[in-house]
């Protein structure tokens, strides 16, 4: 007999993701809300339920929490395995199934969960949350919706992508449309360009049996990079709610061009080779630069550069926009030196919004220096910042969809995506030549190989590694001569 107003079903509980992401926001979670949950975790390991409990209770610190666990042994392909919990949810009032599991395995789950209909179609209290990779291509992805669709209807379907559920991702959409001041400017006409990194200190840890096989665009262009875009880059939605956040994402996927290959960069961390699991000759991108543009009445025109990589300097995701520059104004016939007007979206870490503007230097004579205005989110509450997951279990168990992409914008965005990975994977063997060159020629500081021929397309900054903005300010960029070679190709 059900005792608990929610079950959790998680698929894949003894992994790594729910070890150190789920298990530990669902503890702060539902001590903070109340909420009376338990946790089902179900996967291949021979577990026992103590085993678990004690699992739940290390990782989510919650031992009333971990005292309702419950563990299932699954063979994902044999439907009959799922049985067991089947008995422990009938009568629950909300069911949450959450696969948290290697995407190979969605496609039995999903069928066993139909097939036993622990879910009907159309019951909002039977809801099913995916990880991702969603698919390695757009075909993929298709094949999953298809099937997501033929089991539930898509407002009991929630597609994770942890970065829209991160608070200062959503403080985009607080920034653009609750105040005045900057909708006005943000467009072709007083925009430059836009830049999006998204830059992490750590390499591929443990997890090179997932990475060596994804990459950086499909690990993060394809969900984190593109979301973060499109909220910066859509139209003004109807209202705040869901659909209405979704449609306008979606129109701005739509207008954005496939990723092409002659203005993308990718490179490989010196060290990624020797990494545990990681093939030997393996060519796959820990950095991944690109050019992309929005051909529509805002945005067109507007050059876009996005980055992403591990191992780099330091982590930092950002947003820059460059407006325009004013015109610089002589004084005593000297040329004032520029001062670039910039707006910093810093998603993490610092989080917080910053205006970079000219200011006259204190003191007697007339000299612009650089100065800034800053929104520092983290004084915005008394609290720390929720950790994404919180944000995101605590949205599936309210039933609300404000913080996971709809299936059409996966779809679009892997079609944005699958003509750069096409052509990076389908590229000849001139890899070590290029690895080599690039070393002898000492282009780059930073202990990264270039496995491609350019580092940017014929205008904008460079995209190598060394150029990364998540460069400490004492740490010198590239010597640029990377950049010409590229152009000359
Ligand atoms: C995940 C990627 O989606 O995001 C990881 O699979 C990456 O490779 C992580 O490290 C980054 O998330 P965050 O929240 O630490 O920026």
């Amino acid at each position: 007999m059900a005792s608990a107003a929610v079950d959790l079903v998680i698929f894949g509980a003894s992994g790594d993701l729910a070890r150190r992401k789920i298990l530990p926001a669902l503890g702060a979670l539902v001590t903070r809300e109340g909420t009376k949950l338990r946790v089902i975790g179900a996967g291949r390991s021979h577990s026992t339920n103590e085993q678990f409990r004690e699992l739940v209770k290390e990782a989510s610190g919650n031992s009333p929490l971990a005292a309702t666990a419950e563990w299932v042994t699954l063979d994902y392909a044999d439907p009959e395995s799922f049985a067991p919990i089947n008995a422990l949810i009938t009568g629950t009032p909300v069911v949450i199934f959450y696969l948290a599991t290697p995407p190979e395995t969605f496609s039995p789950i999903l069928v066993a969960i139909a097939n036993s209909a622990m879910a009907t179609k159309g019951d909002p209290s039977r809801r099913v949350v995916l990880e991702k990779p969603l698919g390695h291509d757009l075909p993929s992805a298709q094949k999953l919706n298809a099937q997501l669709a033929t089991a539930f209807d898509e407002m009991q379907v929630y597609r994770i992508d942890h970065y829209l559920a991160k608070d200062t991702v959503q403080n985009v959409l607080a920034f653009r449309f609750s105040n005045s001041l900057f909708e006005p400017v943000w467009n072709r006409n007083l925009v430059e360009t836009i830049q999006i990194t998204v830059a992490e200190e750590e390499g591929i840890r443990h997890r090179a049996g997932y990475y060596d096989q994804t990459g950086a665009v499909r690990d993060i262009f394809q969900n984190h990079v593109l979301q973060l875009l499109a909220l910066v880059t859509m139209e003004p939605p109807t209202t705040f709610d869901p659909d209405y956040v979704r449609r306008a994402k979606r129109a701005a996927l739509r207008a954005m061009s496939p990723l092409d290959v002659t203005s993308a960069v990718r490179g490989q961390y010196e060290g990624y080779l020797d990494e545990p699991g990681v093939a030997p000759e393996s060519r796959r991108e820990t950095y991944a630069a690109a050019r992309v543009s929005i051909e529509n009445w805002r945005w067109d025109g507007v050059p876009i550069f996005v980055r992403t990589g591990k191992a780099l300097r330091r982590r930092v995701t950002e947003v820059v926009i460059k407006l325009r520059d004013a015109p610089l104004l002589r004084i005593g016939g000297r040329r004032q030196r520029g001062i670039p007007t910039l707006i910093v979206i810093r998603v993490q870490p610092d989080e917080g919004i910053t205006l970079r503007m000219g200011a006259k230097r204190p003191g007697p004579r007339f000299e612009l220096v650089p100065a800034g205005m800053r929104l520092d989110y983290a004084r915005l509450t008394k609290a720390p910042l929720p950790d994404a997951y919180e944000n995101v279990l605590s949205e599936v168990l309210a039933g609300g969809h404000s913080a996971f992409p709809g299936a059409e914008e996966i779809e679009l965005q892997w079609e944005i995506v699958d003509p750069l990975i096409k052509a990076w994977e389908s590229e000849g063997s001139s890899a070590e030549t290029n690895r080599e060159q690039h070393k002898k020629k000492g282009q780059h500081e930073l202990p990264f190989s270039i496995m491609c021929e350019r580092t940017t397309s014929s205008s904008g900054p460079c995209l190598c590694p060394s150029c990364c903005p998540c460069r400490s300010s004492r740490a010198r960029p590239c010597s640029g001569k990377a950049r010409s070679a590229g152009r000359q190709r």
